[in-house]
């Protein structure tokens, strides 16, 4: 079994923010991320496949196919947006990195063809802070 990753990258605002608590309570556990008027990150996004690698390529899956649909389907509908406001696989939810690295897998899920198996989603919010999604 080979793990073949594909790193993109992508800007986008966002703000945590629990409509169900009170403002000073949404202060106390989100900070900065709270911010009313939203906030920025520059995302780097990692997508690890895995598989054998083909007889006839060598490869476990072609990394532009990959890459094509890695912004087809995420890039394209994340960056430059408010991942609040204008992303609609994010719509009722916390606009955390888990929560989006969750939804980032489910997009991919789909697109992705047999015999090609989605391993992970390692999403970077800073260089120092990023979560790791395996599908469970
Ligand atoms: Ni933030």
């Amino acid at each position: 079994m080979v793990y073949l990753t594909r790193s993109e990258h992508f800007n986008a605002a966002h703000k945590l923010y629990n409509p169900a608590w009170s403002y000073e309570k949404n202060e106390e556990v989100f900070g900065k991320c709270a911010n009313e008027n939203w906030h920025g990150h520059n995302y780097e996004l990692l997508v690890t496949v895995k598989g054998e690698p083909s007889p006839d390529t060598g490869f476990v899956f072609d990394v532009k196919r990959l890459s094509d649909i890695i912004k087809e389907h995420v890039i394209e509908k994340v960056d430059h947006r408010n991942l609040n406001v204008d992303v609609t696989f994010m719509e009722g939810k916390m606009c955390s990195t888990e929560n989006l690295a969750i939804a980032i897998w489910k997009e991919l899920i789909p697109h992705l063809p047999a015999g090609v198996k989605l391993h992970c989603i390692k999403l970077y919010e800073t260089p120092r802070i990023y979560v790791e999604y395996f599908g469970e």
